[in-house]
C-alpha cells in the first residue's frame, strides 16, 4: 500500500476572506450549438412545458441552485440584433449567425429567456452588443427590458405581452472585445471609450444597474494586462466589475500538470486585482473594482470534432465536451480558487450550462444527464454559501511541467454562521497516494461531522452517459472529529466535501 501523504490545516471563524457572493455559482447560456435549442428549449420534446422549455433540464438546473445566468453570449452577442428575438415568433427572422457559422431561428429571445430564468430561479446577467452595434442599441434594449412603461421601447415590451419590466440588474458591456475572432474586435482604447460612453448612457436609462466591462479573453492574450490597464483607465468610474475568462485542457495527457492549472487561475485573478488597484491608486479613487469571472471551465475535448461540423444549420452539436473524472477534479480546484478570492470575485459563470461545455447534457427528443463536472459545481453551489474562511494549510508539494510547489491538498472552507454549518472543500491532487488531513477546528466547539462526500474513481478518464452515471459522489468518507481535531483520509485523486454542523447538548 502507498504511504499516505500528510497535510494539516487550521480553521478559525476569525480568519475570514469575505462573505461569498452567491453569484459566483452563476452559469452561462449562449445562442450556440444546442445550449438553447435542444438544451433548455425543445418545443416538441415529451417533457416540454407550455412554452417549450424542457422540464427535465429545468429540474437539473434547479438542483444546481444556479443563482445567475449570463445571456445571450459570448461571441454570439457581438453580431446579435436583439430586436430579432422579440415580438411574435412567427414573424422573427432566420439569420446567419456569424460567430459560430449557424442559422439562428430566433425562436427564443429576451422575453422567453427571462421567463426561463424565472422558472429556474436565476437572475439574468444580460449582455449588450458592442461589436456591430453600440450606445443606441444598448440604451434601447435596456429601456425595453427595465423601463416600466410610457416610452417607445417599454411600451413595445408591453405590447409583446410583458407588462412588468424584467429589471435585469447586471449587464455586460460586450464580450471578449480584445479577441481578433470577435465580431467588431477593437483596440483597448477604442473599446474603453465606447464602453465608458455606453455605460454613461445606460445609467441615464436605469441608474440601478451594475456593469461589467470586458477584460482580456484569457491570460495568454498578447495584450493581457495592458488591455485591462487601458480599459480600466477609461472606464473606472463607470463600471462595477471587470471580466475574466479562462478554459483549461489536458491535450498532452499530463494529469499532474493539468490538475495544477487552478494555480494559473489564482495567478490570473491576483494579476487582475493588482491592475484594478493600480488604476484605483492612479485615479485617486475610493472605489474598489470587483471581478466577474464570467467564463470558466474545461474546454478541449470537442475541438477536433467541431472542425468537421457542417455550416449554416440550426443548433448543431458544437462544443459538446464529454467530461471525464479528472476534469471534475480540476473543476473542483477552480471552484476552490473562486472561494479563495471571495473578497474580489463577486460574480462567476461556469461556461456553459447545457450541452455546450456544460455540466448538463441532453439528447434531442431523449434524456438529460449529469456530466462528471456537475458534482463539484453542485456541492459548491449548495454548501458553499456563507463566509469564505482563510485556511492555514501545510501540504506536501510537487513540481509539474508548468508549475512548481503545487500543493497536493487544495482546500477552501465556508462557514455559515446562521445555519451553524462549516463546509470544507478539498481536492487531493495525488494520483497514487491518499492524503491524511488533520484540521484544527477547536474554535468550532460543538460541531460534528454531518457528512463526508467523496468523488473518486479508479479511471481518471471515466465519463457519464445517458445510460450510465459512472462518476458520482458517495458519502462513505471517514472524516471524524475528536478533541477539536478533524481527521479525514482523502482518497488519491479525489474531491471531498466535509460538512460539519453544530449539535446542541
Ligand atoms: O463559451 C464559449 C465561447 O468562449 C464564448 O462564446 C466566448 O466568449 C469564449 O471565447
Amino acid at each position: 500500500m502507498t504511504t499516505p501523504l500528510k497535510a494539516s490545516m487550521v480553521l478559525d471563524s476569525a480568519f475570514t476572506i469575505a462573505p461569498v457572493d452567491n453569484r459566483i455559482y452563476g452559469s452561462f447560456i449562449e445562442h450556440l450549438g444546442r445550449a438553447v435549442y435542444g438544451g433548455i428549449y425543445e418545443a416538441d420534446h415529451p417533457e416540454a412545458d407550455e412554452q417549450g422549455f424542457r422540464k427535465d433540464v429545468l429540474r437539473l438546473v434547479k438542483e444546481l441552485q444556479v443563482p445567475l445566468v449570463r445571456y445571450p453570449g459570448g461571441n454570439f452577442v457581438s453580431g446579435y440584433n436583439w430586436e430579432d428575438g422579440v415580438g411574435p415568433v412567427a414573424q422573427r427572422p432566420r439569420k446567419l449567425e456569424l460567430a459560430w457559422g449557424t442559422i439562428e431561428p430566433n425562436w427564443v429571445g429576451t422575453n422567453e429567456f427571462a421567463d426561463w430564468a424565472k422558472k429556474a430561479g436565476a437572475e439574468v446577467n444580460m449582455a449588450v452588443n458592442l461589436g456591430t452595434r453600440g450606445i443606441d442599441d444598448a440604451r434601447n434594449l435596456l429601456e425595453y427590458c427595465n423601463h416600466p412603461g410610457g416610452s417607445y421601447y417599454s411600451d413595445l415590451r408591453i405590447s409583446h405581452g410583458y407588462k412588468e419590466p424584467h429589471r435585469f440588474k447586471t449587464w455586460c458591456l460586450g464580450n471578449e472585445m480584445d479577441g481578433p475572432w470577435q465580431i467588431g474586435h477593437k483596440t483597448a482604447a477604442e473599446y474603453g471609450r465606447l464602453a465608458a460612453e455606453t455605460a454613461n448612457v445606460m445609467r441615464l436609462v436605469d441608474p440601478s444597474i451594475e456593469l461589467v466591462v470586458c477584460g482580456s479573453s484569457n491570460r495568454g492574450m498578447p495584450t493581457f494586462a495592458e488591455w485591462e490597464a487601458t480599459v480600466l483607465d477609461l472606464t473606472y468610474r463607470h463600471v462595477d466589475y471587470i471580466s475574466l475568462h479562462t478554459y483549461y485542457g489536458n491535450r498532452s495527457n499530463d494529469t499532474p500538470n493539468y490538475l495544477a492549472r487552478s494555480l494559473d487561475m489564482d495567478n490570473f485573478i491576483e494579476a487582475v486585482i493588482s491592475i484594478c488597484d493600480y488604476i484605483k491608486a492612479k485615479q485617486r479613487s475610493k472605489k474598489t473594482m470587483y471581478l466577474s469571472f464570467d467564463e470558466w471551465n474545461v474546454w478541449y475535448h470537442s475541438h477536433d470534432q467541431d472542425k468537421k461540423l457542417e455550416k449554416w444549420t440550426i443548433a448543431p452539436p458544437q462544443l459538446e465536451d464529454v467530461y471525464n473524472f479528472e476534469d471534475a477534479l480540476l473543476v473542483g480546484c477552480m471552484l476552490i480558487s473562486l472561494l479563495k478570492h471571495a473578497d474580489r470575485v463577486k460574480i462567476a459563470c461556469m461556461a456553459q450550462l447545457v450541452n455546450v461545455i456544460a455540466p448538463i447534457m441532453t439528447r434531442n427528443g431523449g434524456g438529460s444527464w449529469r456530466q462528471t463536472i456537475f458534482y463539484p459545481y453542485l456541492h459548491a453551489s449548495v454548501y458553499g454559501r456563507g463566509v469564505s474562511l482563510r485556511p492555514v494549510i501545510k501540504s506536501p508539494v510537487y513540481d509539474s511541467k508548468d508549475f512548481t510547489d503545487v500543493p497536493y491538498l487544495e482546500s477552501a472552507a465556508v462557514w455559515n454562521e446562521e445555519q451553524e454549518a462549516l463546509t470544507v472543500f478539498a481536492v487531493n491532487r495525488s494520483l497514487d497516494a491518499p492524503l491524511q488531513l488533520e484540521c484544527d477546528v477547536r474554535q468550532f466547539a460543538g460541531y460534528r461531522v454531518a457528512e463526508h462526500l467523496v468523488l473518486e474513481h479508479d479511471d481518471l478518464k471515466a465519463v457519464n452517459t445517458e445510460e450510465e452515471e459512472r462518476v458520482k459522489p458517495h458519502n462513505r468518507g471517514n472524516a471524524a472529529i475528536s478533541d477539536g481535531k478533524l481527521e479525514a483520509a482523502l482518497p488519491k485523486a479525489s474531491w471531498n466535501v466535509i460538512r460539519l454542523v453544530r449539535t446542541r447538548p
